[in-house]
Formats: structure tokens, C-alpha cells, sequence
């Protein structure tokens, strides 16, 4: 099977910083993999590689077996700081990839309706960003991010910003969502707990100059619930994983 994305030994570096180390990676279609490592290793120059926001110094990035290295518009791509225009109402700020590039047409008014309604926030879709809460507008962006239509999303630290609670409610959203459009994810965050709850696999980064150290994967079964949190198989992944952050970042 053609992988849905193959990084094949990228670098990048910014003046006398290498941002990022040799990186090779390759994900499953409908697999989701989640990037760990400390700050400051490379992540998001590693999600601006992919993207094609960044073109990487050495290396390759290809989607569907096609090489689109240095190249834009393949793939979903919430950024970090993936702030919603204060002025543009949900459905609008949904639809903003298309008003950037193309036009908003009919379908993609519908479509933007549509995730809205199915994904919790049918009662807001004239709302502005202000009238809404934290965990609203990190569905928002998400729901913008779907709504490119592309198999591949890369999602930079979605929940960073959210309370415990209303991260474990995204967490089980962002799976029924994930499982419900079968679409791929590479996704980054600091929590642990996180990325096994969310993960087929989890990869590891040193700490800059950053590359992949270690590979996990996940056996849990799936639909994930909160209650495998607490079991033995889940923190025997965490401890696995603490240990290979606590065995590589220098403190
Ligand atoms: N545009 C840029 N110009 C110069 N240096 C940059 C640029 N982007 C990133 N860097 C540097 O590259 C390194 C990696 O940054 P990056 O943002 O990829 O880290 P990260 O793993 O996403 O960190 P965090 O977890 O804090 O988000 C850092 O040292 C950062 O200062
Ligand atoms: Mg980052």
C-alpha cells in the first residue's frame, strides 16, 4: 500500500539553528500518529515541511506516492496559533480556505452548515468568535480544517490552550470525528496522556536539533474510552514514553 505521507530524510535549518534534524516518517492511510518531544525540537518545522509552507533544505515529502516537496494545498493544516477571525461568523470562519483561494460556493456554505450541526454547534452558526467558548473555537478551527477536504491533516497542539476537562471532551470529539470522516492525522502535543489516548502510533523527538528517536505503538483497543486511562496497559505505554522523553531532554 502506497503510503498516505512519506518524509524521507528532511532538513531544515534556519541560519546556525537546525531546526530540523534527518527526518524520515512514513504514516498509513487512516492511521492516526501523534509527534512528541520536548519544546523547541521541531515540530511544527516538521508540520511547515509537510505542509509545503517551508521548502526543506535537504529531502523529500510525498502524499499518495506524488512528490510535493516545497508544495502548498495538499494537505489540512491547523497551526498552532490557528487563531478564528474575530469578525467572520462560525459558518464563515469554516469556509475560509475556500474565500482564500477559490470563492465560497453553495456546497461549501452547506458543507460548513453541516459539520456545524453534526458536530455540536448547530445553535451557534451565525455566532462570532467572541460569543463562543474556548472548546468552541478549537472546533471551529478543526471543523475549518476538515472542510479543505483533504485526507491529511496535520493538527499543531489543537487543545494546548484548554482546561483538563474540556480537553478530555475534545479528545473524544476529535476520535468520533476522526473515525466518523476516516481521514488521516499526524497531530502534536505535549500531553502524554494525549497521545496514547488518541494514537495508532507515537513518535518520538530528541530534543533540537530535533528528529524521530523512538517509535510506539499503540495497542488499545478502539472506541477509546476514559476509563482505559486508568488501566495497566495505558500506563505502561506512559511510562514507556516518559522515560524515552526523560532519557533524551537535557535539563
Ligand atoms: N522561521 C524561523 N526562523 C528562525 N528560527 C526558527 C523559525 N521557526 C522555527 N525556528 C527555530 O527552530 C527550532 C524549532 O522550532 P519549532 O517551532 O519547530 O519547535 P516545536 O517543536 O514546534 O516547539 P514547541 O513545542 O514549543 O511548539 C527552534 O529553535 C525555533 O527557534
Ligand atoms: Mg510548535
Amino acid at each position: 500500500m502506497t503510503a498516505k505521507l512519506a518524509v524521507n530524510e528532511c532538513t531544515k535549518t534556519f541560519g546556525p539553528t537546525v531546526a530540523l534534524a534527518s527526518t524520515t516518517l512514513a504514516i498509513e492511510p487512516g492511521e492516526f500518529v501523534s509527534l512528541v518531544g520536548p519544546s523547541g525540537c521541531g515540530k511544527s518545522t516538521l508540520f511547515n515541511v509537510v505542509s509545503g509552507l517551508l521548502r526543506p533544505d535537504n529531502g523529500r515529502v510525498e502524499i499518495d506516492g506524488v512528490d510535493v516537496t516545497g508544495h502548498s494545498g495538499h494537505v489540512g493544516y491547523m497551526l498552532q496559533k490557528d487563531l478564528l477571525i474575530p469578525w467572520r461568523s462560525v459558518v464563515d470562519n469554516i469556509t475560509l480556505g475556500a474565500a482564500l483561494t477559490r470563492g465560497v460556493t453553495k456546497a461549501d456554505q452547506t458543507q460548513a452548515v453541516d459539520f456545524a450541526r453534526r458536530y455540536g454547534l448547530g445553535d451557534f452558526l451565525d455566532h462570532y468568535p467572541h460569543a463562543l467558548s474556548g472548546g468552541m473555537r478549537q472546533r471551529v478551527a478543526l471543523m475549518r480544517t476538515l472542510a479543505t477536504n483533504h485526507d491529511l491533516l496535520l493538527l499543531d497542539e489543537p487543545f494546548g490552550a484548554l482546561d483538563s476537562q474540556t480537553r478530555l471532551e475534545m479528545q473524544q470529539w476529535l476520535l468520533e470525528v476522526w473515525s466518523e470522516t476516516q481521514r488521516t492525522v499526524l497531530f502534536v502535543t505535549h500531553d502524554v496522556d494525549e497521545s496514547i489516548f488518541l494514537s495508532d502510533r507515537i513518535l518520538v523527538m530528541s530534543p533540537r536539533p530535533g528528529r524521530i528517536v523512538s517509535e510506539l505503538v499503540v495497542n488499545l483497543p478502539r472506541p477509546r474510552t476514559l476509563q482505559q486511562m486508568t488501566e495497566p496497559d495505558f500506563i505502561a505505554v506512559k511510562r514507556q514514553i516518559l522515560d524515552l522523553l526523560h532519557g533524551t531532554v537535557t535539563v
